[in-house]
């Protein structure tokens, strides 16, 4: 009889829309096409792998999963050693009972769907000797080698929606307002946000910002009749000074600081030196809830898709991609040796300047 294929599937790191849409893009197509195969659903993230909590999955825990926010998987954040080990709270490393788990269930591969962390992890995993196929997903676009991520332009939907919904406020109070995204320390969907709604301002990590050049800016609104301002700040956006900080100096410069995020100092400074009310609004995680809009949706079936195709060419150690509109994957190796920051003279952020958006510089 036909050995069975036998697929381990995990979702880890930070949840994102579409996460579900991609499971189920993998089982479906392994389920149409494969004879014999068996899938195992790793309870949250690499957890499920370290205790062998797992769902064995069949035809029906893939249907009705599409539109569904979150992941039906559960997931968590590991703690990684960059390039050497994941690690438990104790600092053991994790990878011999990932190993046991792999072993002993037989699998021929893990579908791993993660951000940025999660490409470097997956690729100790490869390197421990498991076939490891990824799949790229995060709210903040900044995954190495793919154009796009999923999850990320359903955060962006939600991150304008704000921005959309703070103008009229804003304008009955003539406030300035900043509203602060995700993204950690790439700005793709600060930009991406801050242009689709209008922003006036938007500072994000790549471009540091000098307070005098915001002031400056929202002077100059003023001057021209426009009684309010709308800044998009990315979570990890900085400013000229603590830009040339070592990254030890700028976590010690966070603590000092006195707000607890960045929004809120600029807005305290801002108010100041303009007089004019200042407001904060922060989505949080709100921009990684709900169901992922159509374009995610899509995305993630044909990663999930392509994923399973690459399992039955048995094409591991690959990471599914988008470049130039076409469904691609490169080596995990590169996915996972750099992270994909905003390019400071990337056209979106001309065309920002061409309207009018001032950036802060
Ligand atoms: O990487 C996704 C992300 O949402 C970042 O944008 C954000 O900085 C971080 O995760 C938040 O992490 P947590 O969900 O662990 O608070």
């Amino acid at each position: 009889m036909k050995r069975k294929t036998r697929v381990g599937l995990i979702t880890s790191g930070g949840d994102c829309q579409g996460l579900n849409a991609a499971i189920r893009g993998i089982g479906k197509t392994l389920l149409h096409y494969v004879d014999n195969v068996e899938l195992f659903g790793m309870y949250d993230g690499y957890r499920g792998l370290v205790d062998g909590d797992y769902k064995f999955m069949e035809d029906g825990d893939f249907s009705g999963i599409l539109t569904e926010g979150g992941t039906i998987l559960g997931t968590s954040r590991q703690r990684y050693v960059p390039g050497k080990m994941i690690v438990d709270d104790d600092g053991n490393d994790l990878m011999p009972a990932m190993l046991d788990t792999y072993t002993r269930l037989n699998l021929d591969c893990l579908v791993v769907m993660g951000g940025n962390g999660t490409q470097k992890s997956a690729k100790l995993l490869m390197d421990a000797g498991m076939n490891v196929i990824t799949l790229p997903k995060t709210i903040d676009n900044d995954i190495w080698g793919t154009d796009t991520t999923f999850g990320f332009q359903s955060a962006v939907d939600i991150a304008s929606n704000v921005i959309d919904y703070i103008h009229s406020t804003a304008s009955s109070h003539s406030r300035v307002f900043l509203v602060e995204a995700m993204g950690r320390d790439a700005g793709w969907l600060t930009l991406h946000a801050g242009i689709a709604s209008g922003a006036d301002i938007i500072l994000i990590p790549e471009i540091p910002y000098d307070i005098d050049k915001i002031v400056e800016a929202i002077e100059q609104r003023k001057k021209r009749g426009r009684n309010f301002s709308i800044i998009a700040v990315a979570e990890g956006a900085v400013s000229t000074t603590d830009a040339v900080l070592t990254e030890e100096e700028r976590r010690a410069a966070k603590e000092t600081m006195g707000h607890s995020t960045i929004s809120y100092q600029l807005a305290s400074q801002i108010e100041k030196r303009t007089g004019q009310e200042t407001r904060v609004t922060i989505p949080g995680h709100y921009q990684r809830g709900g169901p992922p809009c159509p374009y995610d949706r899509v995305l993630a079936t044909q990663f999930g898709t392509a994923a399973a195709k690459l399992i039955m060419e048995r094409q591991y150690g690959r990471m599914v991609a988008v470049q130039n509109g076409q469904i691609v994957s490169i080596t995990l190796e590169d996915a996972a040796s750099r992270t994909k920051f905003l390019p400071v003279d990337h056209p979106l952020i001309t065309s920002a300047r061409d309207v009018g958006v001032s950036f802060g510089d």
